[in-house]
């Protein structure tokens, strides 16, 4: 089947166009536009913006990924019902602009079924995502489902890939635990099997991707401060930048729960620095070192846990912090050396962060295992749960 998939929950605006049979996903078509740039001169995403930006990149952006797959054909003519059209991007007059001439322009490609991020992520930027596969479904009499985020993230470590656009879906045994930590989330679900889940443990306040993006802040970082702080720390790592003195709690480390928290973390980090008559590059790199060592720690230590508990034999690991070189590598060494006989899976590091093709699959999950099921009255919901 193939598969049009959207995704518009924070601040990158994707569509993938893929055919999946059996285990294996064909990329035919793929793109990504980050509004990086628009956002990083204010420290942080605002909703408002993102969904002009949305608004005004998913038909470009969708027009690139069929015209990578070859299935663009011009066909000029007039569309029906052009006035529903209107009603239902009645707050997206960008994306209405846009749309309205493209589905003239064109002919409808071959597309089974259209797979859009209904939620977790700021609401206004979500809603963009959803108008416009309606109006495709709509146009072009094509299925909707929406899929949540964080399944998003979970079943795209399941992608191995074969070549530069084709992929394996590895196959799982279930039970499996799942990490998943991002800029909103950071929790451990028990994943039953798809679509059946038990949060085991989650944050008590700030998810573990806010507090590397609210310390790069401190740091005088440009965001997403993840990526930054990973390349500081890294230094230090190669240069044995250790030794000065500079702690940071590990908070919640030892408590019996699995549940984490963050924000204590951040604040020590900005009473540090208050103490510092100025903050060398030197110390810079420290504390990016102090505070990776003891996010990736307590992440480390709270699915060990949750491992013994739940006697999951496979870990996967998902959402932007994944992308993180000394997570990955602490939870290898980790996995490797204390349980020998479970599997791990993570995305490759373009895969971790926010992308389409993530929706796409675990949309095709989705579809699989509820064959007949018809999605309506499809909202946006900013903060959709798993369980
Ligand atoms: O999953 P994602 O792309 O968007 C959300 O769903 O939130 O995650 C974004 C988060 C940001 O907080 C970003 O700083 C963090 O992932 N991130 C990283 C790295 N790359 C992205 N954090 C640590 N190390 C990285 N290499
Ligand atoms: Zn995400």
């Amino acid at each position: 089947m193939k598969i049009l998939a959207i995704e518009t929950s924070c601040d990158e605006t994707a569509i993938s166009y893929i055919e999946a049979k059996n285990n294996n996903i064909k990329v035919l078509g793929n793109a990504l536009l980050s509004q990086i740039k628009i956002h990083e001169k204010y420290g942080g995403v605002f909703p408002m913006m993102a969904k002009r930006e949305h608004s005004k990149t998913l038909v470009p952006i969708l027009e690139k990924v069929l015209k990578e797959a070859k299935e663009i054909k011009i066909d000029k003519k007039e569309i029906k019902r052009e006035k529903e059209i209107k009603i239902i991007l009645e707050k997206e007059p960008e994306l209405l602009e846009k749309l309205i001439p493209f589905l003239k322009k064109y002919s409808k490609p071959k597309i089974d079924y259209i797979t859009v991020t209904n939620g977790p992520g700021l609401e206004p930027a979500l809603w963009v995502g959803i108008n416009f596969a309606k109006v495709l479904s709509f146009v072009w009499n094509i299925p909707v489902i929406p899929v949540n985020h964080m399944e998003g993230h979970i079943f795209s470590s399941l992608l191995q890939k074969k070549d530069s656009t084709n992929f394996t879906l590895n196959s799982l045994r279930y039970p499996l635990l799942s990490l998943l930590i991002s800029g909103g989330h950071t929790e451990l679900v028990l994943v039953k099997d798809f679509g059946k889940y038990e949060i085991v443990g989650e944050t008590r306040d700030d998810a573990v991707g806010e507090a590397f993006d609210k310390v790069a802040r401190m740091l005088n970082l440009p965001y997403p401060g993840g990526p930054q702080i990973s390349k500081l720390a890294e230094i230090a790592r190669i240069n044995k930048f250790t030794g000065t003195g500079i702690t940071l709690p590990r908070p919640m480390i030892h408590t019996k729960d699995f549940d984490f928290s963050y924000s204590g973390l951040k604040t020590s980090v900005l009473y540090l620095i208050k103490k510092l008559s100025k903050l060398t590059p030197k110390l810079k790199i420290e504390i990016a070192l102090e505070f990776e060592n003891s996010a990736t720690e307590t992440l480390i230590s709270k699915t060990k846990k949750a491992l013994i508990k739940t006697k999951a034999k496979t870990l996967v690991i998902g959402g932007g912090v994944s992308a993180n070189t000394h997570i990955r590598r602490e939870f290898k060494r980790m996995i490797a050396k204390e349980f020998g006989k479970a599997k791990l899976y993570i995305p490759e590091q373009s895969l971790s962060t926010d992308n389409a093709l993530m929706i796409g699959v675990a949309g095709y999950l989705k579809i699989t295992k509820n064959k007949m099921k018809v999605y309506k009255n499809i909202r946006a919901e900013g903060s959709l749960r798993l369980a």
